[in-house]
């Protein structure tokens, strides 16, 4: 596929755009030139209780200092809520399909008022104070959202734990973050099938003492035991409070939420985003990436329990006073044209979906999009790993019916929101490039010495400058913050993904450079699931990487290497990845695991993931230097066992 292959804007997204090609590049001139200047005219989108007036202090050196419009006070949900309800109190806030497909509701924006004012007093009952955390693990329901804006106008930090995550993963990120109260459902329902959150939660809380409280809110009405004196159904306990809420006045830079993600080392990291700058930034980049408009119907199909869910479905929608669908189910339930049956049901105008969706229903054919209209829809968005130019394409022809243009929208949870993409009004497309950084964003590519490389090249992917949807700390270890982002290239943060720019100035991410893997957009360390494989009493030692995988981006594909005197049997393959599974969740399971009787390693014991990677990506002719290896046989018998795919 050739980088020339560029599409134009569409006549008619130029003419409707917030943002044209000249504006764009007025705007990213003054963002660079004045970058205070134009970040404190765009603080001013979101209301204030005590205006700011400071909008930027950062230092990216020493202990790395970051904030931003640090003497305002704001809160978040009045600012999602409260300050829309003058003008759109009957104006439908979410929309809500279920993983039925007759099961779906809309809640306005004053009943989200109510909604929310509820759980903030009963979080406020159960002892809930400013700058307290609280652990949300949840299915896709209002609830989830409600619990989110409670936690932010209140003050509480929330942490929203994917309910993919296994009960060890749970109680891991409870303890890290000393949550005292956990907010879940009984069960939840993807594809038709029941997941036991109330159950892992309870799991859970066995190596959680200090847990005071679980509110549970009745979604399936499954079976769960209720431990008393700790645990609560939230329906109970909001008949018993008032729907109104103060709203607590937040510093900009107090907390408004912890979200654990993978790193190349070590347990899952806090990311920590505070209130003011993170509003801003969420609002600003869902208003011109998506050319938001008044009365549009925007849907994104992550989950809560991602940083996507937190930005694109629930603080920049509504932050912008926008309609945000929110979607219980899967793509592919009851049948592979779910998706597109939603976008016709709701009359979607905006489609944010993942790669790895996209992959999947290609496969299935176009038949099940041809049932479908598809008329509603002006824009199609992509985000969490590389889009392949086929599937690009595909999804500009067959959902986007040539008419559609598509924002591939490159970022991280560490940046809160979108930092390079194409501005729809203004930015030519080319099929695999997020295309350019939004205004404010400064992009530099460096080689391994920390050169900054000019023009068209390949290097590593840093930002020269913060922006305000920055993450501030790693909860509870600023040290490994300053290590992590900011120590591999002085004065810079470092994004642990590799990047080329061509001679057009666009940026085409090549995937990460570090010892993370990108599993359906999303993000498992190596680490993480080597110390799973371990921990199994016949596990001597493993080793992980990951390889292309045709649906999922990337596979994990582990090493193992087993206990002196244990037989290798499909039997403990299988069993193995039902422990990976158990041990983090279904996300974490190994593709592909390989009975390796050595690992590669130097002579100072130090395992070569640079062989293990080439051989997973079954291109073991091109090995390179094995001569540091403590026993070169190793690799040999590595390569006559590898898998098949
Ligand atoms: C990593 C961040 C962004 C929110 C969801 C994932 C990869 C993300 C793209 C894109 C190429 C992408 C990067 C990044 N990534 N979007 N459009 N093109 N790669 O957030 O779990 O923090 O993962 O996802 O490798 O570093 P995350």
């Amino acid at each position: 596929m050739s980088d020339q292959q560029v599409f134009d804007v569409p006549a008619s997204s130029a003419a409707r755009a917030l943002v044209n090609a000249a504006q764009y590049d007025a705007m990213y001139k003054k963002s660079v030139e004045d970058n205070a200047g134009f970040w404190g005219e765009q603080g001013r989108r979101v209301d204030w209780i005590k205006p700011y007036t400071q909008v930027k202090d950062v230092d990216y050196t020493g202990a790395v200092r970051i904030r931003w419009y640090h003497d305002g006070t704001l809160n978040v949900a009045a600012n999602c809520i409260d300050r829309h309800l003058a003008k759109r109190a009957k104006q439908t806030a979410i929309i809500w399909e279920g993983d039925d497909p007759s099961e779906s509701k809309h809640i306005t924006y004053g009943e989200l008022a109510e909604h929310v004012g509820r759980m903030s007093n009963v979080l406020k009952a159960k002892g809930v104070k400013k700058g307290d955390r609280v652990t949300i693990y949840m299915p896709m329901i209002p609830e989830a959202a409600y619990a989110m804006l409670a936690c932010a106008r209140i003050g509480a930090v929330h942490s929203v734990v994917f309910g993919g995550f296994s009960p060890d993963s749970l109680a891991g990120r409870i303890v890290d973050c000393d949550s005292r109260v956990v907010i879940t459902a009984d069960e939840g329902l993807r594809g038709g099938k029941k997941v036991p959150l109330k159950a892992n939660v309870d799991a859970a809380l066995k190596q959680c003492p200090d847990v005071s409280a679980c509110i549970v809110v009745k979604r399936t009405g499954g079976n769960v035991e209720m431990k008393s004196g700790r645990d609560v159904w939230y329906h109970e306990e909001a008949a018993k409070v008032s729907p109104d809420c103060p709203a607590e006045a937040m510093n900009a830079e107090d907390p408004l939420f912890i979200l654990y993600t993978s790193g190349s080392t070590g347990k899952p990291k806090g990311v920590l985003h505070t209130s003011g700058g993170y509003l801003v930034y969420a609002s600003f980049t869902h208003q011109y990436v998506f050319d938001y408009h008044e009365g549009d119907i925007y849907w994104c199909t992550a989950d809560v329990g991602w940083v996507t869910g937190h930005s694109y479905i629930v603080y920049g929608p509504l932050a912008n006073g926008a309609t945000t669908l929110m979607f219980e189910g899967v793509p592919n339930y009851p049948d592979s044209s779910r998706f597109w049956q939603v976008c016709d049901k709701h009359k979607v105008n905006i489609f944010y979906t993942a790669p790895t969706a996209i992959r999947a229903l290609m496969r299935e054919g176009e038949a099940p999009v041809q049932k479908c209209k598809l008329d509603s829809l002006r824009l199609l968005g992509s985000v969490g790993e590389p889009i392949n130019p086929e599937a690009w394409l595909w999804y500009h022809r067959v959902i986007g019916k040539n008419r559609c243009p598509i924002v591939d929208t490159w970022w991280q949870t560490e940046t809160g929101g979108i930092l390079i993409s194409p501005l729809p009004g203004a930015t030519k497309t080319k099929p695999g490039s997020a295309t350019k950084p939004l205004p404010g964003v400064m992009p530099q590519i460096v080689d391994a010495n920390g050169n900054v490389l000019e023009g068209a090249c390949e290097g590593n992917l840093c930002i020269a400058d913060s922006w305000p949807g920055q993450m501030r700390t790693v909860y509870g270890d600023h040290k490994r913050f300053a290590e992590t982002y900011f120590s591999a290239y002085p004065g810079k943060y470092f994004t642990g993904d590799g990047c080329r720019r061509d001679a057009d100035g666009y940026y085409w991410i090549t995937g990460r450079v570090d010892d993370v893997i990108n599993v359906s957009g999303h993000r498992m360390g190596t680490a993480e699931v080597e110390s799973a494989l371990v921990a199994h009493p016949q596990v001597a030692e493993a080793a992980v990487v990951g390889y292309p995988h045709d649906i999922k981006g990337q596979g994990i594909y582990a090493y193992v290497t087993l206990k002196t005197g244990v037989t290798a049997t499909e039997e403990l393959r299988k069993e193995l990845v039902l422990w990976v599974r158990k041990e983090i969740g279904p996300i974490a399971a190994p593709d592909l695991i390989q009975w390796a009787p050595g690992l590669p390693k130097t002579r100072s014991g130090k395992i070569m993931r640079r062989i293990l990677r080439k051989i997973a990506e079954n291109e073991y002719g091109a090995l390179g230097d094995t001569s540091t290896l403590a026993d070169p046989n190793v690799v040999t018998d590595l390569v006559d066992n590898r898998m098949n795919r």
